[in-house]
């Protein structure tokens, strides 16, 4: 294939990051959906009329996170960084009827890191961590009420009857989810870890009962929790389809006005829609929220080769697009083709792996392992824009589900604690051997952003023959370090990560810092200046030390921007340097027309 020139290779990426994305997050009042957008260069809202296709943009300025909105609500609120990317949020409210004029609430709270907003029954609540504690909030008046303190990272995600719900991880539960209820009046709060699983998505339901998904070791189900006793049951539903679809996850649960249970699962890294149980038809993919609106359901497809963008769902089944980006012509080719692969590890387990192959790369072709971060979550088979990038650019890309990911049940989610940099980096590498033994690859590179970074770094450090070279994206490279520069939820995720365990010495063990020494293959170090969740400083560090060993590293540090990537400017600064850097090494990209 030929080479291309810089200015090529950069204009695709810039065409796939300012592809238009549509997500509908619920309805409003008088049917419109509220729809977050990432549109005009970066993520807004917008009230979108299903029927026309009108869309009218609500906030002022860019939003970082939106609320949970119930049904018929006539204001939206959300959460915006105010601190240039390092996740001090503050909170707004704009009225339906008057877009664009925002309501900055609770001024008088300092900016914290926002986990979690429900705005519902005209209350808004909200939990936040600063460098101290982790809490649950309630807005009153010009302040925030701090109603409850936890021990624990709490993500708020249902509020109704006077109850906040949500999920919570504390370090000594050993690497599972558990529930919280709280009293929002009293502050009391009941946490519920349910038996051999993981809970998620829980939502207040009408009658004061909470409704959750419960992740077993291999299935997943819904349950229903009476916060009275805290006793659990399985929900029965009219329909049988979820039940006997076996999902291995749920990952979205809402209950509709009408008393509607809308539910998204998955399996294999795909979601299917139920409502009280029953199937709901929608193209092959990953779905996200779903409204239910006068008969008809709205909800967020995407997959591996199309942006997220919402679907109508008619009675009669039939899927209509409301809202989607357009698509460049050449990217239909570019990416050719994804599948599915179980790939064995070294223990006999098998690592679900999706492939995505690129249609501008031979077979075998150059190939990126591309890490998820987390480790909690997964690449299924939904959009990734560094999956997209790599794939325009030339390259096959493999992205394994190793063990600690989420979307296959709690038994391999759980192989992770304790054990960071061990047998989950055992699968990526058995996966970059799978990419060369089934003829895919020629040769292999790695890629990652966060914990996908520190698994770049792992690699390069303790595995380096394995690769050709790696993309280290707002990396971890040490735990110790890293501790002491993070706030009360960050400390609390990293002693989750390792079991519960302050264990200073296997941190310095887990730390790819301790093994600069055997980097042997080219780093490309890519990192947001003002990143609070895996802080620049012990990164600059590491380059020190491979400086002082001569070791073959750039590095890109990328201005005024955070860990979350929420604009298109943000995108370039990341993908950009990742893309030519390997591109390079496969002499992908040149002033001069050759070729391989
Ligand atoms: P993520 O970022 O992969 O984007 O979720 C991370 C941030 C912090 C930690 C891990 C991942 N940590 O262990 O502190």
């Amino acid at each position: 294939m030929a080479t291309r020139s810089y200015s090529e290779l950069v204009k695709r990426v810039e065409e796939l990051v300012s592809i238009e994305h549509y997500v509908s997050l619920g309805v409003l009042k008088g049917g419109l959906l509220l729809a977050a957008a990432f549109r005009e260069g970066a993520l807004n809202l917008y009230a979108l009329d299903p029927s026309t296709g009108s869309m009218k943009r609500l906030n002022r300025d860019p939003v970082t996170l939106t609320a949970r909105h119930e049904y018929g609500s006539d204001r939206v609120v959300f959460a915006r960084d105010v601190a240039r990317g390092a996740e001090m949020h503050a909170l707004y409210s704009v009225s339906l009827d008057s877009p664009g004029e925002e309501e900055r609430l609770a001024p008088s709270m300092k900016p914290a890191r926002v986990l979690g907003i429900v705005y519902s029954g005209g209350e808004v609540l909200f939990t936040a961590s600063t460098r101290e504690e982790n809490g649950l909030y309630a807005v009153e008046g010009d302040s925030a009420r701090l109603v409850a303190r936890f021990k624990g990272v709490p993500l708020l995600t249902s509020y109704g009857r006077g109850l906040a719900a949500g999920v919570t991880m504390k370090p000594e539960w050993g690497g599972r989810f558990g529930l919280f209820v709280a009293d929002a009046g009293s502050g009391e709060v009941k946490e519920h870890l349910p038996e051999g699983g993981s809970a998620c998505c829980p939502v207040v339901a009408g009658d004061g009962t909470v409704i959750y998904a419960f992740i077993g070791p291999r299935r997943a189900e819904l349950r229903r929790l009476d916060p009275s006793g805290m006793k659990d049951e399985k929900l029965r539903l009219e329909g049988r389809d979820l039940d006997s679809f076996e999902p291995t996850d749920i990952t979205f649960i809402d209950v509709a006005p009408d008393g509607s249970i809308i539910v998204i699962a998955r399996k294999a890294g795909r979601s299917r829609l139920f409502i009280d149980g029953r199937l709901v038809r929608a193209p092959e993919g990953s779905l996200y929220y779903a409204q239910l609106r006068g008969g008809r359901i709205y909800v967020t497809h995407s997959s591996l080769r199309k942006p997220p963008r919402i679907l109508e769902i008619g009675g009669d089944g039939g899927v209509r697009v409301v809202a989607e980006g357009r698509l460049p012509g050449w990217l239909g080719e570019a990416l050719r083709e994804v599948s599915f692969v179980e790939v064995e590890s070294f223990d006999g387990s098998r690592v679900p792996t999706y492939v995505l192959k690129s249609g501008e790369a031979g077979e075998p072709g150059p190939t990126v392992v591309l890490v998820h971060g987390g480790p909690f979550a997964e690449y299924g088979d939904d959009w990734n824009l560094l999956a997209a990038s790599l794939a325009s650019a030339g390259f096959h890309v493999v992205m394994p589900n190793y063990r600690g990911s989420v979307g296959y049940g709690e038994e391999w989610k759980l192989k992770i604690i304790g054990d960071p940099c061990g047998g989950e980096l055992e699968d990526i590498v058995a996966s970059a051997r799978w990419a060369r033994s089934s003829g895919l690859a020629s040769r292999v590179y790695i890629a990652g952003y966060s914990y996908g970074g520190y698994m770049t770094m792992c690699a390069l450090t303790r595995k380096p023959r394995e690769f050709e070279g790696g993309v280290a994206g707002a990396s971890v490279v040490d735990w110790v370090e890293m501790y002491e520069l993070s706030d009360a939820a960050f400390k609390q995720f990293i002693e989750f990560l390792f079991g519960g365990k302050r264990d200073a010495e296997l941190w310095r063990e887990r730390s790819p810092i301790s093994h600069v020494d055997s980097l042997e293959k080219p780093l490309c170090i890519v990192h947001p200046q003002n990143d609070s969740r895996t802080p620049l400083k012990p990164v600059l560090r590491f380059m020190e030390k491979a400086l002082e060993r001569g070791k073959a590293f750039e590095a890109h540090i990328a201005p005024d921007m955070g860990h979350v990537v929420n604009t298109v400017e943000d995108a370039m600064k990341i993908v950009v340097p990742a893309v030519v850097f390997l591109a390079r090494l496969e002499k992908r990209v040149g002033g001069s027309a050759q070729s391989d």
